[in-house]
């Protein structure tokens, strides 16, 4: 049985994140979706329990991805869960170095491997950030959410 674990801030979940998960969904048995703290994010707009009940309810017609919350190191919750790769998705050449040094640091300390997924063209230009500005300027933001929980985005500003 193939683990993988998708891991990320997911402040908020996009139609990337969506579409990356969906496929890495299709490639295993299981696709844990885990909501981690980037060092570098620390303020977010959305806190981790809506991030987990928004991923929730994304994927709760796919029996094959669960969502999981951690505070903890990636390698660790890998070794915990057995997952048996990492997925990541890359938009770009500055992703790339940015994700090349965490795969890298993963290895090392916990010899965790790492799958890149291309995004898809049509989200390539999507990132949470953006979604964060427009939404502090009070601005529609369902061009870059999936429908499903696009109530969860207005409903909570
Ligand atoms: N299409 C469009 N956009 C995408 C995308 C896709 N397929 N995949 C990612 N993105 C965007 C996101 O919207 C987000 O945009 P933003 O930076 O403007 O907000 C960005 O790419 C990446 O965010 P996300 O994928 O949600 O997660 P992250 O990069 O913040 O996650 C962790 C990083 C949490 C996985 C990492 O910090 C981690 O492993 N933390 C745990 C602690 C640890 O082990 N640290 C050591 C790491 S070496």
């Amino acid at each position: 049985m193939k683990t993988f674990l998708y891991p990320g801030s997911f402040d908020p979940p996009t139609l990337g994140h969506e579409d990356i998960a969906l496929r890495a969904g299709a490639l295993c048995d299981r696709l844990i979706v885990a909501v981690m703290d980037n060092a570098q994010k620390s303020r977010h707009l959305f806190d981790a329990q809506q991030r987990v009940e928004m991923l929730r309810e994304l994927f709760s017609d796919v029996p094959n991805i669960t969502v999981v919350r951690s505070e903890g190191l990636l390698a660790d919750l890998c070794r915990e869960s057995g997952a048996d790769a990492v997925v990541r998705g890359l938009r770009n050449a500055a992703d790339l170095s940015q994700e090349m040094l965490m795969a890298s640091v993963n290895a090392r300390i916990g010899d965790v491997e790492t799958i890149f997924f291309a995004t898809r063209d049509a989200f390539a230009n999507i990132s949470s950030s953006v979604v964060r500005e427009l939404l502090s300027y009070g601005r529609d933001v369902s061009a870059f959410i999936p429908e499903k929980i696009r109530h969860c985005i207005h409903d909570d500003r």
